[in-house]
């Protein structure tokens, strides 16, 4: 769960700075939109972790920071590789709260109502920023994106 409160602290950061860097406005409320629900997520993931008495990561600040640059830069190469970096950030993370789905336990319904509500909006902010006019990221950026994801998920299952 701290894994994927992280996940929702860079969805923040992407997303605040994806919006920034678009001039499109109807674009930007689009956005700003899916941030709002990736602030629901942080607020569940948050207060399950609390439940768990489980502590968030301790290197947020700094996810945070590495996922607004990150934002930037694909804003700069303008929106539709702007939107198919969301398209592909939301993809990973679906795959990832699936597996996570796979090995939580059955008997923890509180847990899994989180991350499927999740699973579904993230597929959903997917196919929106798909219909917005994304286009598919070459191969070795998406790979690059699987291994960032993978330091990432790694790093925060234990700091
Ligand atoms: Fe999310
Ligand atoms: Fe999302």
């Amino acid at each position: 769960m701290r894994v994927n409160h992280v996940g929702e602290v860079c969805a923040q950061a992407l997303y605040t700075a994806q919006a920034m860097a678009t001039s499109d406005s109807a674009l930007r409320a689009k956005m700003e939109r899916a941030a709002r629900e990736e602030t629901d997520h942080l607020a569940w993931t948050r207060s399950r972790l609390d439940e768990l008495g489980a502590r968030p990561s301790l290197l947020n600040p700094l996810w945070y920071a590495g996922a607004f640059g990150l934002g930037l830069v694909a804003g700069r190469f303008g929106d539709p590789v702007s939107l198919g970096f969301v398209v592909e950030t939301e993809r990973q993370v679906e795959a990832h709260l699936q597996g996570h789905l796979e090995r939580l336990p059955a008997g923890d319904h509180a847990s899994r109502a989180i991350v499927a509500q999740m699973k579904d909006d993230e597929a959903a902010h997917a196919l929106a920023a798909q219909q917005e006019g994304a286009v598919e990221l070459p191969g070795p950026v998406k790979a690059a994106m699987r291994a960032a994801a993978k330091v990432m998920t790694t790093t925060a299952h234990y700091v």
